[in-house]
């Protein structure tokens, strides 16, 4: 694990001895046997903690182990190595199985049903029936917004309305933990806010949601702590505000074109000066250096475009701890 990981983690495991934990997992392994001697990693050695009543984020680029994780912490494959605990259960244990729910990647259910049916059938299996199931069931369509087309039967549903009876199959037993793999996948923009929309109530209602995907613009605005994986080993974790930050903040000016001499007196203050295409960018140490240097521009004619925090994408924080992940595999 790099020593920034290890840093962070220490500090968060300090910082959270007192608070409870919906899933934490050690030294997490699953290798693939693929006959004729050959395997593939699944996850290595990964160790997570996840609080209840949060939002978590796995990410990472295809075949990096994100449903292989979600699978372990289902109890629906085994391990090759490590453990797992999953509201305060080893994973897998038939005790928390009531409180927790699960909407597979590209879900698939009985295509003959309509959506009551099918939600009646996942009832069942949970010890529910009668009144109180059909309230839940109504309530349910409701919020994926699909009681109006209730009556259709599954074999025609459309790829966004699949998902979408997938997530209030999820939650029909009110569980306490949400497992979403790649909940917004086939959704239209309206539709994946729709299920942003639903998981953010979710937390309101103190539930923990453990997401999975790669759409990390969806990520971002939704998710308290994010960990990504690359080739199923974690290479970088925190709060979204940590990885954005980075290491520590600075702040940024950018101009547009500054002439060579105004540029000559700003960036004696700046600790880095970069070029994008015509912006100018100078990143301070401090919000007053780069407040002042915006000033100075201001009244000796240059053009600020922006001034403020040196706030990274998730997009770059990924792009930089994946691609630093493949040239370490490169080097081997
Ligand atoms: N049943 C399986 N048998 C063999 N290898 C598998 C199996 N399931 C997953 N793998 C391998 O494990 C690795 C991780 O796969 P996984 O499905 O967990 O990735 P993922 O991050 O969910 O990817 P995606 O974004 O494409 O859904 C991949 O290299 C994949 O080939
Ligand atoms: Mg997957």
């Amino acid at each position: 694990m790099p020593a920034g990981v290890q840093s962070r983690r220490a500090a968060r495991v300090r910082e959270v001895a007192d608070i409870a934990l919906a899933i934490r997992t050690e030294n997490l392994t699953k290798i693939y046997d693929v006959g004729w001697g050959r395997q593939h990693v699944g996850i290595e050695e990964l160790n997570l903690e996840v609080e209840t009543g949060q939002i978590f984020g796995l990410v990472g680029p295809n075949g990096s182990g994100k449903t292989t994780t979600l699978k372990l912490l289902l109890g629906l494959i085994f391990p090759t190595s490590g453990a797992g605990e999953v509201l305060g259960e080893p994973m897998g244990d038939p005790r928390s199985k009531n409180r927790v729910g699960y909407l597979p990647e590209g879900p698939y259910f009985y295509e003959h049903l309509n959506a009551p049916e099918l939600l009646r059938m996942y009832g069942s299996l949970f010890g529910m029936g009668g009144a109180a199931l059909d309230a839940r069931i109504q309530e349910l369509l409701e919020l994926v917004d699909m009681w109006d087309r209730r009556d259709y039967r599954i074999a025609d549903y459309s790829r966004g309305m699949l998902q979408r009876v997938g997530v209030a199959q999820s939650l029909i037993n009110n569980p306490d933990l949400l497992f979403f793999d790649e909940p917004t996948s086939g959704l239209d923009p309206i539709g994946a806010k729709d299920i942003r929309e639903v998981i953010l109530r979710l937390r309101g209602e103190g539930k923990t949601v453990f997401l999975c995907s790669h759409l990390l613009k969806e990520m971002e605005p939704i998710c308290d702590n994010i960990a990504i994986l690359s080739r199923g080993r974690l290479v970088t974790e925190g709060s979204v505000a940590e990885l954005l930050r980075g290491d520590r903040l600075r702040y940024r000016l950018e101009l547009r074109e500054p002439d060579e001499e105004l540029l000559a007196k700003l960036q004696g203050n700046a600790e880095e000066v970069l070029w994008l295409e015509e912006t100018c960018r100078l990143l301070f140490a401090d919000r007053q250096a780069a407040f002042d240097a915006a000033a100075q521009a201001e009244d000796e004619g240059g053009y600020v475009l922006a001034a403020g925090p040196d706030r990274r994408t998730l997009e770059e924080v990924f792009i930089d701890a994946v691609g630093e992940v493949s040239v370490d595999a490169s080097d081997l």
